[in-house]
C-alpha cells in the first residue's frame, strides 16, 4: 500500500512516500480502506522528536484521524461489519492514518456521518472529541454559560465554539482579525482580536476558560474567571498544574487539563450533532496523501483556519 512514513525525528522532509505492507488486524481491530486522514499538531510534534516520546517505534506512518471504508474486522469486532463507511481515531502510539489502510481499534471508530465527505469527517475524532471532553467533561457547561475560547479558529477551538453554542454558552472567540468573520460564522456572540486586545485585562467574566492553543496561563487567566469558574488547557504547564492541586483542596477557581480519550461513544454523539447540522468541521486546506510533509508545515504555522486534511483514495 501507498504510505508516508519516517526513519528518523525529524522537520517536515523527513517524511517519505513510499510502500509498505498493510497492516494487520487484531481481533478488536477494523481494517481500513482510508479515503482521508487529518494532520493535527501531535502528529509534527512527534515526528519532530522535541520531546521524545518514549515507546515511539519507528519508522512510522503518522495521522491518527481516519475516514474511510472496512474492508475486514476482526473476530471480536460486533458493531462493525465489512462495508461498513467509518471514521475513527488510531492510537496514539501506533499512529497509521496517512495510508491506503489502517488498522482502526472499534472502541475508537463510528460510522462516518452520511451528511459529510470522508475529507470532512477525516477532521472530527482527534480536535472534536478534544473540545467536547474539554467543554462536558471538565467544563460541565450548561445553558446560559459564558464561554471564552482563546485560539477560536483552529482545529480544537472551532469544534468549541460550536459546541459551546450547542449547549446554550454565550461565546467570546479569541483570535486575529483575519478570522473574525470566520468565528462569527461558527457562532461566537463576540470576538476579541488578540493582536489588539488582551482579553486578560478586560472587565468581563467567564465560566469557562478554555484554552487549546495554550498560549495564556491560569494565573493570567485567573481574574477573568467567575467565583467557580474553570480555565481548561491542552497543554500541561507548572502553573496549571499546580493550580489542579491547590483546586482540588481549597476549591474555588479551578484549572483543568485535557488528556483526549477516544471514545466510540463520544464519536456517536458527534455524528448525531453533526447529521443535525449543530456542528460541522470547517477544512482550510485538503491535500494529497504525497504532500503530507507540505500539509504538516502548514500545521506548524500555527495559524491554520479549521482542519487541514489529506485525500488518501477515492
Ligand atoms: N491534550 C490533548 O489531549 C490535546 C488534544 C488535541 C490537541 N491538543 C493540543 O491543542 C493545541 C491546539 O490544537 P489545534 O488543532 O486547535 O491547533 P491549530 O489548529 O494548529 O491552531 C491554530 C489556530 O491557533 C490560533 N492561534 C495561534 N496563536 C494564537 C494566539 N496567541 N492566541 C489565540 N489564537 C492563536 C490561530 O489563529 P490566528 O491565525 O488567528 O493566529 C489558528 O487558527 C495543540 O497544541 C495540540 O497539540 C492537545
Amino acid at each position: 500500500m501507498k504510505a508516508i512514513l519516517y526513519r528518523r525525528y525529524g522537520p517536515p522532509e523527513v517524511l517519505e512516500y513510499g510502500e509498505l505492507p498493510e497492516p494487520k488486524i487484531t481481533d478488536r481491530q477494523l481494517l481500513v480502506k482510508v479515503h482521508a486522514a487529518s494532520v493535527n499538531p501531535v502528529d509534527w510534534k512527534f515526528r519532530s522528536g522535541k520531546p521524545r516520546i518514549p515507546f515511539l517505534k519507528l519508522p512510522r506512518i503518522p495521522g491518527l484521524d481516519i475516514a474511510g471504508e472496512a474492508v475486514r474486522v476482526g473476530n471480536a469486532v460486533s458493531r462493525f461489519k465489512t462495508g461498513d463507511v467509518v471514521y475513527g481515531m488510531l492510537s496514539a502510539f501506533s499512529g497509521g492514518g496517512c495510508a491506503e489502510y489502517a488498522a482502526v481499534p472499534d472502541r475508537n471508530a463510528a460510522i462516518k456521518p452520511r451528511n459529510l465527505t470522508f475529507e470532512e469527517a477525516a477532521a472530527v475524532p482527534v480536535a472534536a472529541m478534544t473540545a467536547l471532553q474539554a467543554m462536558r467533561d471538565h467544563g460541565k457547561i450548561k445553558s446560559g454559560d459564558r464561554v471564552l475560547i482563546n485560539g477560536a479558529s483552529g482545529g480544537v477551538g472551532s469544534f468549541a465554539v460550536q459546541i459551546a453554542k450547542a449547549n446554550g454558552a454565550e461565546v467570546t472567540a479569541v483570535t486575529s482579525r483575519k478570522n473574525t468573520d470566520f468565528v462569527k460564522g461558527l457562532g461566537a456572540d463576540h470576538v476579541i482580536d488578540y493582536t489588539a486586545e488582551d482579553f486578560t485585562k478586560s472587565d468581563s467574566s467567564f465560566d469557562i476558560i478554555f484554552d487549546p492553543v495554550a498560549s495564556r496561563s491560569f494565573t493570567e487567566c485567573k481574574p477573568r474567571l467567575s467565583p467557580k469558574g474553570v480555565y481548561i488547557s491542552t497543554l500541561p504547564s507548572l502553573d496549571t498544574i499546580l493550580r489542579i492541586v491547590i483546586g482540588s483542596i481549597v476549591g474555588g477557581k479551578r484549572a483543568r487539563l485535557v488528556n483526549l480519550g477516544a471514545r466510540a461513544s463520544d464519536l456517536e454523539l458527534l455524528t448525531e450533532w453533526i447529521e443535525a447540522g449543530w456542528v460541522r468541521p470547517m477544512i482550510d486546506k485538503i491535500f494529497p496523501l504525497s504532500k503530507t510533509a507540505e500539509a504538516h508545515a502548514y500545521s506548524e504555522t500555527g495559524h491554520a483556519r479549521g482542519k487541514i486534511t489529506i485525500h488518501i483514495s477515492d
